[in-house]
């Protein structure tokens, strides 16, 4: 099969297109064709190494030490069901699926081998394989930290900075489905799209700095990490939470002290996607309560392109690869 293959860490020309062997499903597994997965930050992360202050030593032991362990990228993805390993029952060839394969990754690639019991779900009808592909890292982010730890409320103020990226546009349209008043925080050029999703209002922050304005938030969601409790504490009410989608360790350890003694909660760690939220965030697609974004498309060949659009850090919600 073809696929987006990396053997060392760097810039987005690591990547090369290769034929390698298309894996087998061992029992349990489920063999997905895959039609269209996105290149994510987590992508960048996992290939280029920059991680988050602090963690730079933990992403070498977790990805590899000497080289990546993993040598094809990608782990959010949509495509149909090729082969069942043994004992497989809730999935059979020729579905239509949409899967997150988190540090395992293999999305990149035109088959990708994902555990049945895992994060992965059947797709509804009337979503498209990109649709379906773009809506999954974002999605189950924003899901985990506003639903799961941020525990949003109807009639709750929330701030998303970052508001237009891939995790960002999901933030928005979950906390306004959720019922919360959201304002965005991005750059002037996206600030029709964010409105467009729902964020009653936008700060650009260019011009504006959103901290400045006081006890202004039930919740501030950082998905850009300039928004750490030090900058953020005064614009939170009281028993407000500060979601640290993107944070440095030392801020990680720090923070959740100092805000409780100031009636308030820094919350941080990763996403953990369920099929369960697979299946919430497709239906909400289907319904037009959520609209996934997706800014660029491109082919597996031209997949250093889309690499290097997701390292400007500037992307517009989702970059997806055909396949
Ligand atoms: N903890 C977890 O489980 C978890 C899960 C997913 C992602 N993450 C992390 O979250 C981060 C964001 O991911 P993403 O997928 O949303 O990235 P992304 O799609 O690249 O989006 C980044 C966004 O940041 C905005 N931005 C850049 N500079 C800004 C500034 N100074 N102020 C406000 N906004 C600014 C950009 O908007 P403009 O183009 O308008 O400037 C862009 O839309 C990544 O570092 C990723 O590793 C963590």
């Amino acid at each position: 099969m073809k696929a987006a293959v990396y053997r060392k860490y760097g810039a987005p020309e690591v990547v090369g297109v290769e034929d390698i062997p298309t894996p087998q499903p061992k029992a349990g597994e489920v063999l997905v064709r895959v039609r269209a997965a996105t290149v994510t930050a987590a992508d960048w992360r996992v290939r280029s190494l920059l991680m988050p202050r602090g963690f730079g030593a933990f992403g070498r032991l977790a990805f590899g030490l000497f080289g990546p362990r993993k040598k094809v990228l990608g782990m959010a993805l949509a495509g149909e069901v090729e082969a069942c390993g043994a004992g497989v029952t809730g999935f059979a060839m020729g579905d239509r699926v949409l899967a997150e394969t988190g540090a395992k990754m293999g999305a990149h690639a035109e088959f990708c081998v994902v555990r049945a019991s895992g994060t992965i779900a059947k797709m509804p009808d009337g979503l498209s394989f990109e649709d379906a592909a773009a809506l999954v890292f974002g999605g189950t982010t924003a899901l985990y930290f506003l639903r799961d730890i941020g525990k949003v409320q109807a009639g709750e103020r929330v701030l998303v900075n970052g508001a237009s990226g891939e995790t960002g546009v999901a933030f928005v349209q979950l906390a306004r489905h959720f019922g919360a008043d959201v304002v965005g925080v991005c750059s002037a050029g996206n600030a029709e799209l964010v409105q467009g999703l729902g964020a009653a209002h936008v700060v650009d922050y260019a011009r504006e700095d959103f901290a400045a304005s006081a006890e202004a938030y039930d919740i501030i969601v950082d998905t850009v990490g300039n928004a750490g409790w030090a900058r953020s504490k005064d614009a939170l009410k009281d028993q407000g939470r500060l979601l640290q989608v993107l944070a440095g360790l030392p801020d990680m350890m720090i923070a959740p002290f100092v805000s409780r003694r100031a009636g308030r909660k820094a919350l941080a760690g990763a996403a953990k996607p369920t099929a369960a939220d697979l299946v919430f965030l497709a239906d909400l697609a289907v319904s037009g309560a959520f609209k996934p974004v997706i800014s660029q498309r491109f082919e597996l060949k031209d997949i250093v392109e889309a690499h290097r659009l997701v390292d400007s850090g500037h992307k517009v919600g989702s970059v997806v690869v055909r396949l």
